[in-house]
């Protein structure tokens, strides 16, 4: 078990295009299994590689109910309109008003290199859209509609 630091604004790691993975080897598998120990000692939802210092395209998510890993995903279809609250454990204290797609499909692979489809409405879509946006090196405060500070 390890639990990587998160990196938090203005770290410009968090601001780069995130390179996608090639070989799904033994290293891969570390980073995961690190990035989901932090995100649940973080009490995050999901948490993207780079906020780790790691320039590469995967995310690990948790809305609650069901724990996934995604390697290089992709929205592959967006529908409808949501707009709710979002935090980001990388901009800490900060809390945005954020419109996303209410639905999306993921394309992205799994630990054997298999290709998934996977589906999420309200609160898993919005954990897609932040989290692949964070391989972009976008944040939530770039689209916030409005932010506030929320004490820790
Ligand atoms: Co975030």
């Amino acid at each position: 078990m390890a639990v990587y630091q998160v990196i938090t604004t203005p770290d410009q790691v968090l601001r780069v295009k995130a390179k996608a993975v090639g070989k799904i080897n033994d290293g891969v598998f570390r980073v995961l299994d690190n990035m989901k120990d932090t995100l649940y000692a973080e009490n995050g939802v999901g948490l993207a590689a780079p906020q780790i210092g790691i320039s590469k395209r995967l995310v690990v998510i948790d809305t609650g109910d069901n724990y996934m890993e995604l390697i290089n995903p992709e929205i592959i279809e967006a529908q409808g309109e949501q707009v709710g609250n979002e935090g980001c454990l990388s901009v800490p204290g900060t809390v945005g008003l954020v419109k996303r797609a209410d639905k999306v499909t993921v394309r992205a692979l799994n630990r054997l290199g298999e290709e998934q489809i996977l589906e999420g409405s309200g609160l898993l879509a919005r954990a897609f859209q932040h989290e692949i946006d964070h391989l972009d090196g976008i944040l939530f405060i770039d689209k916030a509609i409005e932010t506030h500070h929320e004490p820790i």
